[in-house]
């Protein structure tokens, strides 16, 4: 499906944000550990957590749905069900990672697949830390998927994560909760913290500190109820559209805004954005309203401590920052080259396509503002963020702007085109 998209006169509304897709998935995993009936309200209906539900399903996890509320009944001390198929993960990298995580100290023979993309993802980043548990896994050319896990009794390790990636901590953390001893975590642990936080909401126990995490062995969850937050991964298009197209308003409610997800919204108020927030819930993550109108942008320095912050977000910045007067620099981000696409490849090539200039380093890129961006065929890589970037793109471009394959927003945001419609005036 292709979207023409063309250029706004003006930005504005109250955007309802679908819910957080990290703690979606989350919310579905340990509500299925948990003995007990978890209730999630307004948990994300997108094709990754639909991968999420599918794989616990074929495990024999009964998820439920009425209205906003899903209902997961957990297996406790029941304990999987042998599955019929494949566990299929979709587009979605989290579902695998975290899924071989939670298999691999249960009873249980699984193969994991995914789509196109997720088969030429690395795995081996998190069946190496499981094997040091004792897991048993089999991969496809030792790093890919479709992949084998026969789970079984597994040990505590004391391991330094060597990548900042949260899908990897969380894995470990899943093996630890069923492992012999105390899991210790150390080195890049400081990516997204939503398993840290949930787990004590679910009944479990994690020690956090800002050099290790500590997962004792054995634990047993119980349901809970959680309200998912809106997603900032998902908030940001319309914070960065508003920032750039003028006489812009925006008033979100109900945002995550965990500060481990809110680097995005740092880096636009220190290129000049007029962002504003207000917290309005503390726990288990914090919660609360921004407000953003158009203002002038300058150009950033993005070093690796801040990338894990906002990785997602990294081809939308690219596209703000062709706006932004000055030089934009991002580094440290190789991880952006394994994600649903090469997304430094894909940043670059539609930058191009749009008449900018762009420097490309094996771990990042350099624009310098401001760039008139022309209207251009734009290739999604069939990557829901790739889309979304060069849809806001095309906001501020002259002439139309065309997305290829913009279907694959539902992989976070089914309904991403319809509310850009309803905020923007051509
Ligand atoms: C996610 C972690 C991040 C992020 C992804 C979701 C998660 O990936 O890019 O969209 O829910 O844990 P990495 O763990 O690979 O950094």
């Amino acid at each position: 499906m292709k979207q023409v998209i063309t250029r706004a006169k003006s930005f504005s509304g109250k955007p309802k944000i679908p819910g957080d897709k990290s703690i979606s998935h989350r919310g579905l995993i340990l509500g299925a550990l948990a003995s007990g009936t978890t209730e999630v309200i307004d948990i994300l209906e997108s094709e990754d957590v639909q991968s999420t539900a599918r794989c616990l399903k074929e495990l024999g996890v009964i998820i439920t749905k009425k209205e906003n509320h899903t209902f997961i009944d957990g297996i406790g001390d029941r304990g999987f069900k042998k599955p019929d198929h494949d566990l299929d993960c979709g587009n979605s990298g989290t579902t695998m990672r975290v899924m071989m995580g939670v298999l691999a100290g249960r009873d249980i023979t699984a193969t994991l697949t995914g789509d196109h993309s997720l088969v030429k993802r690395p795995m081996k980043r998190v069946s190496e830390p499981l094997r040091l548990m004792g897991a048993n896994f089999t991969l496809t050319n030792e790093n890919f998927a479709p992949l084998m896990v026969k789970g079984g009794k597994i040990h505590a390790i004391d391991y330094e994560l060597k990548i900042a990636s949260a899908q990897i901590k969380t894995a470990i953390i899943m093996g630890a909760l069923t492992a012999e001893g105390t899991t210790r975590l150390t080195g890049e642990i400081g990516s997204r913290d939503h398993t840290e936080r949930l787990l004590p909401h679910f009944g479990g126990e994690i020690k956090v500190s800002d050099t290790e995490l500590l997962i004792k062995g054995g634990q047993k969850l119980i349901a809970n109820k959680l309200n998912i937050p809106s997603d900032p991964s998902t908030a940001a298009f319309w914070i960065g559209a508003a920032s750039i197209i003028p006489n812009a308003t925006l008033e979100m409610e109900n945002i995550s805004l965990n500060p481990t997800r809110i680097g995005l919204m740092e880096a636009l108020q220190r290129m000049g954005a007029s962002i504003t927030s207000e917290i309005t819930t503390a726990t288990p993550e914090p919660v609360g309203k921004i407000f953003v109108k158009t203002a002038p942008l300058k150009g950033i320095n993005i070093p690796k401590s801040e990338v894990p912050s906002l990785i997602d977000e990294l081809p939308l910045l690219a596209v703000l920052a062709t706006q932004a007067h000055g030089v934009t620099e991002v580094r440290g981000a190789e991880e952006l080259r394994v994600k649903e696409s090469d997304r430094i490849e894909a940043v670059a090539t539609n930058i191009r396509a749009m008449g900018c200039e762009i420097e490309v380093f094996h771990d990042g890129f350099k624009i310098v503002g401001p760039q008139k961006l022309k209207g251009a065929e734009i290739q999604s890589y069939h990557d829901h963020r790739i889309a979304m970037a060069f849809s806001i793109a095309g906001l501020v471009a002259d002439g139309e702007t065309t997305i290829h394959d913009a279907e694959c927003v539902s992989i976070s945001y089914p309904n991403f085109y319809e509310t850009l419609k309803g905020l923007t005036n051509t």
